[in-house]
């Protein structure tokens, strides 16, 4: 069951922490659960099982990331096409506007399978005005999607997805896939700084999306699938530079305790194990997995590695994503990662958002140019 009433009597320090958790009384959240439960759409996801999806072809966009780059030529390599979005020309009218960077990830992913087309949008980084305006510059159609994931509950993959469900209202298709890893990924979570949001579960179902909890590798929009919770099979020890909290608050944010381990409902903010981030993957007709890591909280070894066990597949063509190989992580660490990487030799590694420099610099010196840089605008093609 995916909605419960708040059970504030277990969440004795909530408020403490967030506010006035059960402003008005328990009767008052149970009251608002029980109203976003009466409007929910949840359906089970389409298991993985055995058939992994095969594409002819993959395109994916950097829709937002952490930085713009110009100047750079497109490409032409064994099985990738690399375009670099440069500039925002038109023929008779100044630019205006041009694409920009911020701290956050959102892809967009064009496939096509025997002449048939799916579009799915994975993150929505941190700001819905960056977003927005990457979107309309790079011609992404939000009413040609099919399926929305997100990857897990940060702020810079979430914060802009109610600016972005609020200004495509009534575009999208209706009743369209969101997935999520999880009820883990509602938390309310801190970092160091302070609060760092909630995922909005009522503007998600507001915008008549379909809810989708798929903790177990599931398939999107028919082409891809989720790699279902990400095991820790390597040597990765995650960062967990985010705390969180079981609860809802009064405005109904926050995860249901019950839908989650009893363990982890403490009533203070616990270390963030990312239990239910995901990562979005794509087999391409003779090249192997495409892996679209976002943030890989859970080790990005272990992301690829989940790809490999969901789908059965060893053969990875790419990794694209934020790899958050980064300090207080040393080299030693990240050239065990390398080394991974070598053992799994995927052909591409396309790093961006989390990734940090100092992995990409070292990786770059020991595998060459398989290790490649995308930013805000870049799109990726992979296979026919
Ligand atoms: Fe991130």
């Amino acid at each position: 069951m995916l909605f419960n009433a708040c059970n504030c009597g277990a969440l004795p320090s909530l408020a403490a922490h967030v506010g006035p958790l059960c402003a008005g009384g328990a009767g008052f959240v149970s009251a608002m659960v029980a109203a976003l439960a009466a409007n929910s759409r949840t359906a089970p996801a389409k298991t993985l099982r055995g058939n992994v999806p095969v594409v002819d072809k993959l395109s994916v966009r950097i829709v937002t990331d952490n930085i713009v780059m110009q100047f750079i030529a497109n490409e032409k390599r064994d099985g990738l096409t690399i375009e670099r979005k440069s500039g925002n020309t038109f023929p008779d009218k100044p630019p205006g506007r041009i694409l920009n960077g911020e701290w956050g990830l959102a892809m967009h992913a064009q496939s096509f399978a025997g002449g048939v087309e799916r579009n799915v949008m994975i993150d929505f980084g941190y700001t819905p005005e960056v977003l927005l305006n990457n979107i309309g510059i790079l011609n992404v159609d939000p009413s040609t999607f099919d399926a929305l994931v997100l990857s897990h509950g940060h702020y810079d993959h979430f914060g802009g997805m109610v600016g972005f469900l609020n200004a495509t209202k009534g575009k999208l298709k209706a009743r369209m896939p969101f997935y999520v890893g999880g009820e883990d990924c509602f938390c309310i979570r801190r970092n160091p700084g302070g609060q760092f949001g909630a995922l909005d579960r009522k503007a998600i179902l507001d915008a008549d999306l379909t809810l989708m909890l798929a903790s177990e590798p599931a398939i999107v929009a028919d082409h891809a699938f989720t790699t279902g919770r990400i095991g820790q099979t390597s040597f990765e020890t995650p960062l967990q530079p985010t705390t969180e909290l079981i609860g809802v608050d009064a405005n109904g944010f926050g995860c249901f305790a019950d839908d989650m381990p009893p363990e982890k409902n403490t009533g203070n903010y616990i270390p963030d194990d990312f239990d239910h981030e995901i990562a979005t993957t794509y087999m391409v007709k003779d090249h192997g997995l495409v892996v679209l890591t976002s943030c890989s909280h859970r080790g990005v070894i272990n992301t690829v590695r989940q790809a490999m066990a969901s789908s059965g597949i060893d053969k990875v063509h790419a990794v694209i994503g934020g790899f958050h190989v980064v300090p207080p992580l040393g080299d030693d660490y990240i050239n065990k990662i390398i080394d991974e990487f070598r053992a799994i030799d995927p052909k591409y590694l396309i790093v961006g958002h989390c990734t940090g420099d100092r992995f990409y610099d070292l990786a770059r010196a020991a595998l060459g140019d398989k290790v490649i840089h995308s930013a805000v605008g870049t799109r990726l093609v992979f296979g026919a």
